[in-house]
């Protein structure tokens, strides 16, 4: 009896650290495949920016970024099971604004960033329960680099500030300064497949 109570024990403290280790696993393949698309869609995005930029300057590649950017967040991931963006606690596109979720891991890199954190590497990976079932998040901290000033930076070029002001009246993401945190890449995976 005492041994069957014994072996009881055993599997009930057994069990719940079974699935843990899952669960971990199975985050650290989450968060592996996670960097290498925002790594796919960093290159993608650059080319076309750079390209824009090559092919009419800045105030053409503005609208080129607003096409193209939604385009290759979803043609990156490889099944509809996943979907990748770009969220902001300065926004330019308010279709990218964070969820409670997002808006939380934001604070907290904020937070991280300014107690002196380096911005590079900074991510969150975390198995999240919600009313559709559990479902897999990613989040990777994005810093301003030079290339970014002319278009997020303090001082814009007039014309491309009258550009920016007139296809995003509520922007917010100017007067940025390189190596300041500007946002996070966000993925998320539904687990069913
Ligand atoms: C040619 C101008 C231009 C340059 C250069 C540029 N951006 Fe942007 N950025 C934009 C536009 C336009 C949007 C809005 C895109 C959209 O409509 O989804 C945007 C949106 C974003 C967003 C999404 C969140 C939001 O505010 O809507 C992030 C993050 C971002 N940019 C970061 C960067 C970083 C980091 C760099 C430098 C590596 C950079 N950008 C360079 C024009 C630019």
């Amino acid at each position: 009896m005492r041994r069957l109570a014994a072996l009881c024990l055993a599997l009930a403290l057994l069990a719940p650290r079974a699935g843990a280790a899952d669960d971990s696993a199975a985050l650290q393949d989450f968060a592996r495949e996670s960097r290498g698309l925002v790594k796919a869609f960093v290159g993608e995005l650059q080319g076309a920016l750079r390209g824009a930029i090559d092919e009419g300057g800045p105030v053409h590649a503005i609208g080129v970024c607003k096409a193209e950017a939604p385009d290759i967040a979803r043609a990156v991931p490889p099944s509809p099971a996943w979907t990748l963006g770009r969220t902001s606690h300065k926004l330019r596109n308010p279709d990218n604004a964070p969820d409670a979720w997002e808006t939380a891991v934001l604070e907290d890199f904020q937070a991280r960033a300014a107690a002196g954190d380096a911005l590079k590497g900074m991510e969150r990976v975390e198995l999240v329960e919600t009313g559709e079932g559990q479902v897999l998040r990613y989040m990777k901290a994005i810093p301003v680099g030079e290339v970014c000033l002319t278009c997020h930076g303090g001082k814009l070029e007039p014309g491309l500030a009258a550009e920016i002001a007139r296809l995003y009246p509520q922007d917010q993401a100017t007067g940025f300064a390189a190596g300041q945190f500007r946002g996070a890449f966000t993925i998320t995976k539904t687990t069913a497949d």
